[in-house]
């Protein structure tokens, strides 16, 4: 039995729902991949947060220390934002070190450059979690629409908006009181403005896009409105007249480019996206040969989103065994690829 050591950046929500699903699905991780999974040290800013964790990995403040660590094989960046992260997963990836990430702000805008950072250093980049979080949607487009041609991706991609209309709706809540709990709850960013604004599901719209067009869009160029301007009234106006409002995010082909918005749309009470609630997350891929398809989960949250996160670490650590880390072709990046790196 071969052990491999994990480095954690970030032990909040999604970081220690990791550190949990590893410790409690040891013997299921060991069946799949053959290793021993072990999280030997977590990079936080504040140490006396954390010290319920001291017990089950070591703890630090100086990402040196996961850095020059050569046991570590595999670091997980569940901090967010797009600095520190971009230069701590450069740095990773060209110390050879394989990086498992969640962060969209990070893979929508540096992607293709840090895959192709990757590549060089023959390591893996895995970012599933970054969309939609527990629903396994980047490798089920990857792996499963390979031959067909995706024409639309839509769908409920931010848990946060779709907690507070849901509550808004349903229970009356005031948008400040559903926006103060699905933070509690640990689906908002820990900065929400781009849960609100929509920036968030615009984040995930480009890597959706990426994988069902293989086109890198900047947010500049797509058209988002959010649900901060959304009152109380606009929602029970909508329910009276038979409609929901949802925050939608559409992706699709128009005359061979891509058109991409995000916005809060009325949909009717019967459609199978306005029974899509709280931090319930669902994505309609549509493709010429199949048609339709739905797929439905949680979309924020610790321990759905460490699954996805867990996935990835999986795959990554069978590449390890194989020795085929950094091979763009043997996971569900192929679509990512740019045309110069397939050569
Ligand atoms: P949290 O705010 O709960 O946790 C962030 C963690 O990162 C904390 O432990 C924090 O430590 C640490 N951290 C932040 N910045 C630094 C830094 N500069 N140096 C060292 N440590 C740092 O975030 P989440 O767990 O909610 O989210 C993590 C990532 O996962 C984000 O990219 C997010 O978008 C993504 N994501 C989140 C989901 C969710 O449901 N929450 C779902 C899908 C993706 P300290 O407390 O000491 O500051
Ligand atoms: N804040 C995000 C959301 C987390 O609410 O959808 C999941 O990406």
């Amino acid at each position: 039995m071969k052990n491999i050591k994990l480095g954690l950046l970030g032990l909040g929500t999604v970081g220690s729902g990791v550190l949990q699903m590893v410790r409690q699905n040891a013997d299921k991780i060991l069946d799949v991949t053959g290793c021993k999974l072990t999280v030997k040290t977590a990079l936080v800013r504040n140490l006396d947060n954390y010290t319920k964790y001291a017990a089950e990995t070591s703890l630090t403040t100086d990402f040196d220390e996961i850095l020059n660590d050569d046991e570590i094989k595999i670091v997980v960046e569940l901090m967010g934002g797009i600095h520190p992260a971009k230069e701590y997963i450069t740095t990773l990836l060209k110390n050879h070190k394989n990086v498992v990430t969640a962060n969209k702000d990070l893979i929508a805008s540096y992607g293709p450059e840090l895959m192709a950072v990757a590549h060089e250093n023959h390591c893996d980049l895995m970012f599933e979690a970054s969309v939609a979080g527990g629903i396994p949607i980047l490798r089920t487009i990857a792996n499963s629409f390979t031959a067909d041609k995706v024409t639309e991706v839509k769908g409920i991609v931010n848990g946060t908006t779709n907690y507070i209309l849901t509550q808004m709706s349903q229970q009356g809540w005031s948008y400040h009181q559903a926006l103060a709990q699905a933070q509690q709850l640990g689906f908002a960013e820990s900065d929400p403005t781009n849960d609100v604004t929509g920036k968030d599901a615009a984040y995930k719209m480009i890597i959706l896009s990426q994988f069902a067009f293989g086109t890198q869009l900047d947010i500049k160029d797509i058209a988002v409105e959010g649900i901060d301007r959304l009152n109380d009234a606009d929602v029970q106006q909508a329910a009276a007249f038979g409609y929901v409002i949802k925050l939608l995010g559409i992706a699709k082909l128009v005359n061979n480019g891509v058109f991409v918005e995000v916005g809060p749309v009325l949909i009717p009470r019967d459609h199978p996206l306005a029974t899509i609630n709280n931090e319930f997350n669902a994505v309609m891929v549509t493709a010429q040969a199949v048609g339709d398809t739905l797929f439905y989960g949680r979309g924020a949250g610790g321990l759905p989103t460490a699954n996805s996160v867990l996935s990835d670490i999986t795959t990554v650590t069978k590449n390890i065994i194989l020795g085929t880390n950094g091979n763009l072709f043997n996971n569900y990046q192929q679509p990512y690829i740019p045309a110069k790196l397939a050569d």
